[in-house]
């Protein structure tokens, strides 16, 4: 059986040791081609939702299906269509660099000579040529994260699952990944990304889907998802200041910045014009008015609460900078 869907998801259940519910029945499908992004706060249930794709955990309920095949009973055949870059670097460290590519298609029942050319490339690819005779240990951060991805290339999988691979790496490396996952979906790969930046999403995905405590709590077309749980922020500049803002004004989400001069709120079904009558009544003058759309992290606090951003990790965005 197959379908255009490259994954879908139905109803699944897991459970860690018959007692923590770590996903609560979530679905959703991927279609082929498609750059996905899957966002959540860490513990949301991003890596247990891979790891059952892989193969590498079991679920208790559901159907979990990779271009129409059952993850568990064709496990060998779903696992070959997936390139895995996990959350960890988990390499062999008693193999050389190339060694570690070459054992891995060997793991696909790749030819070892197919092998060796494609390790080849990919090491091109990835500026880790030089580097082919050596201990993985002694790359930097940022090339052991290349090393993660070429590796996941080396069997052509049809599907490519980064689990959260620029956390902790420098700005610089993270925009270089960006282009390299944006060429590698441009040339039809299914893309699966998990991250906890909003703004790598953002910037990257077609489609999004936020998990929050184990539920999907959104899913949709990045820009729909944005407008219809986030809408616009409407920013009003006064004439004159306002000292404090009015109960009505608060109860409508208004904020109140630059020297009580500026009023912001999000838009919402009756909000707009709630917040202008109440303008009025307070005798208000309003110098100028601006829409501007929201952004997937308003709406990404909006639906988990959770405030994340670039700024969190730049201690170990630093340190990975000083280790290339
Ligand atoms: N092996 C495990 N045993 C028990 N609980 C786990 C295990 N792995 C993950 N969890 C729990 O499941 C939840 C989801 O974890 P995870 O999928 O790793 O989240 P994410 O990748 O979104 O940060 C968390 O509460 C985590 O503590
Ligand atoms: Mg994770």
């Amino acid at each position: 059986m197959t379908d255009n869907n490259a994954i879908s998801i139905h109803n699944l259940v897991k459970y860690y040791r018959n007692r923590f519910l770590a996903l609560k029945n979530i679905s959703f499908e991927v279609n082929e081609g498609e750059f996905f992004g899957f966002l959540g706060p860490n513990g949301a249930g991003k890596t247990t939702t891979i790891n059952i794709l892989t193969g590498l955990a079991n679920f208790n309920e559901g159907t979990v299906r990779v271009f129409g095949h059952d993850v568990m009973k064709d496990y060998r055949e779903t696992r070959k269509l997936i390139g895995l870059v996990p959350q960890e670097f988990n390499f062999d460290p008693y193999l050389s660099i190339e060694q570690i590519l070459i054992y891995e298609g060997g793991y696909f029942g790749i030819p070892r000579k197919t092998c060796r050319d494609r390790a080849r490339a990919l090491l091109n690819e990835f500026g880790l040529y030089e580097k082919r005779n050596q201990d993985y240990r002694r790359l930097s951060g940022g090339m052991k994260r290349r090393l993660l991805i070429a590796r996941a290339l080396i069997h052509e999988p049809k599907i490519l699952i980064l689990d959260e691979p620029t956390a902790g790496v420098d700005l610089e490396l993270r925009h270089r990944l960006w282009q390299f996952f944006r060429d590698l979906n441009a040339r039809g790969r299914t893309i699966f990304l998990t991250t906890h930046y909003i703004e790598e999403a953002e910037r990257l995905c077609s489609t999004i889907g936020v998990i929050h405590r184990g539920q999907i709590v959104a899913f949709n077309e990045k820009n729909r998802l944005i407008r219809e749980i986030s809408g616009h922020w409407v920013v009003v500049e006064l004439r004159q200041p306002l000292k404090a803002l009015s109960e009505e004004l608060t109860r409508f989400g208004v904020t109140l910045g630059r020297e009580g001069k500026v009023l912001r709120f999000q838009e919402q079904a009756g909000v707009t014009p709630g917040v202008m009558k109440e303008i009025h009544r307070l005798g208000l003058e309003i110098a100028r008015l601006d829409v501007r759309k929201a952004t997937l992290e308003d709406t990404f606090i909006k639906l988990t609460g959770f405030k994340d951003s670039f700024e969190g990790d730049l201690d170990s965005m630093r340190m990975a900078a000083d280790e290339e």
